[in-house]
């Protein structure tokens, strides 16, 4: 495959899985064609789900696609057979299913940047880490559920999340709320100002990573510190990476700024 057109497969992964949906698709029509009149057509119609759902998989690793890309092209088709072969289903649990998915991970998609929380390990890393530098505020910017921002706040430290995903901000304002710790806003972390902050977290993705330390430099003030939890800032040499004793090996990557650049 040509290198540009791998680089837009990589850059927009829904193309690389629809590509690879349509290959799985005409090798199936093919293996058809071959085996039609020496399968029984119920055992055709198995093996052709198979190899539609492992040939898709396939040619998603082979594209190079995250590895939850991989595991929407195996099971689409078969999810997709079992709804046709369910007959006539009410469609307003699809529509409402949609909708609960849109308002969790609408920042999939946008940013790609799932919905998956730090552990209580990191939690408690960031707890150790503000008390050590005598920090009293903290930004968690893409909060999820909340969980940081609620263990980080009270005790004279202040700490905020900003998070844009409706269903996931609601709850965590929700569970703030209940508990009194914390402050959530509905916020793009885009936007969010960060001057004030000592400690600003993030737990994204590799691809918002430059765009967030340029942001990171520009506004945030000098001796603060950006920590990102597993994706490194490319070309940027961390000033401390802290690995955590848990299952996935945490990496907390420290970055020390020197003050707003223009
Ligand atoms: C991997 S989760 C991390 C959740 C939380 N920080 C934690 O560590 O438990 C990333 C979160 O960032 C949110 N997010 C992604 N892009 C965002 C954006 N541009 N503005 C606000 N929130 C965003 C997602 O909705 C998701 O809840």
């Amino acid at each position: 495959m040509p290198a540009r057109a791998l680089r837009a497969v990589r850059a927009y992964p829904i193309l690389g899985a629809v590509l690879a949906q349509l290959v799985a698709g005409v090798i199936v029509i093919c293996m058809r064609l071959a085996l039609i009149g020496v399968l029984d057509s119920r055992v055709l119609f198995w093996t052709s789900l198979g190899v539609q759902c492992a040939g898709a998989a396939l040619v998603t690793r082979l594209l190079g696609l995250p590895v939850w890309w991989v595991w929407i092209s195996l099971f689409f088709p078969a999810a997709m057979a079992l709804a046709l072969q369910a007959g006539k289903l009410p469609a307003w649990p699809f529509g409402i299913a949609f909708l609960v998915l849109y308002l969790v991970f609408s920042n999939t998609a946008r940013e790609r940047v799932p919905l998956y929380l730090s552990n209580s390990r990191t939690t408690e890393a960031l707890l150790s880490l503000m008390q050590q530098r005598g920090a009293t505020r903290f930004v968690d910017l893409g909060s999820g559920l909340g969980g940081v921002v609620r263990r980080l706040d009270g005790d004279g430290r202040f700490a905020r999340g900003v998070e844009s995903a409706p269903m996931v901000w609601l709850v965590s304002v929700l569970l703030s709320k209940l508990t009194r710790r914390g402050r959530i806003l509905r916020q793009d972390i885009w936007v969010a100002d960060v001057s004030g902050e000592e400690i600003v977290y993030v737990f994204l993705s590799p691809e918002p990573m430059p765009a967030l330390y340029d942001k990171a430099r520009r506004e945030m003030k000098a001796g603060s510190l950006l920590v990102s939890n597993s994706f490194a800032v490319p070309d940027v040499e961390a000033d401390e990476i802290w690995e955590l004793p848990d299952r996935r090996k945490t990496r907390l990557f420290l970055y020390e700024m020197k003050g707003k650049t223009a």
